[in-house]
């Protein structure tokens, strides 16, 4: 079983579509393996998207990503379950995203795209130590 992290970003909580999301990931086989609503702060989301500090969409980010509480979560399932997820998710602009992805069924906006998954076995490792540090294998 491989893990990786998934964040139900504060558009999708205020939107009420966090059943929707897990639900999707459940349906297809995928198992919740820890999940807690929070609300992030600068400092973590700072580590969390260590490769986009300093970046022009940077500031944006973390205001848009602290402005809420988010439904963080570990997903796992057989083989490389981050890249099922993303899969799942659909490109990162919701306007290019293919239909019967969670962003291509209800996004418009590349600044709210609802749904944050880690994009390689590295960053799912990584990721998950971040916001689920004491989490063991079962
Ligand atoms: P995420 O990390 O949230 O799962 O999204 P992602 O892998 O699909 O995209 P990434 O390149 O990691 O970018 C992180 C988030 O930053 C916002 N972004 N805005 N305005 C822009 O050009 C731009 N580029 C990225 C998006 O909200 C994206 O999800
Ligand atoms: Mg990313």
């Amino acid at each position: 079983m491989e893990r990786t992290l998934v964040i139900c970003k504060p558009d999708a909580v205020e939107r009420g579509l966090v059943g929707e999301i897990i639900g999707r990931f459940e349906r297809k086989g995928l198992r919740i393996a820890a999940a807690e609503l929070r609300t992030l702060d600068r400092d973590v989301l700072a580590r969390h998207y260590a490769e986009h500090v300093g970046k022009g969409f940077y500031d944006d980010l973390v205001a848009f990503m602290s402005r809420g509480p988010v439904l963080v979560a570990v997903v796992e399932g057989p083989g490389d379950a981050w890249s099922v997820v993303r899969q799942m998710m659909g490109a990162t602009d919701p306007m290019k995203a293919a239909a019967g992805t969670i962003r291509g069924d209800f996004g418009t906006m590349v600044t709210e795209n609802l749904v944050h998954g880690s994009d390689s076995a590295e960053s799912a490792r990584r990721e998950v130590a971040v916001f689920f540090p004491g989490l063991r294998r079962e």
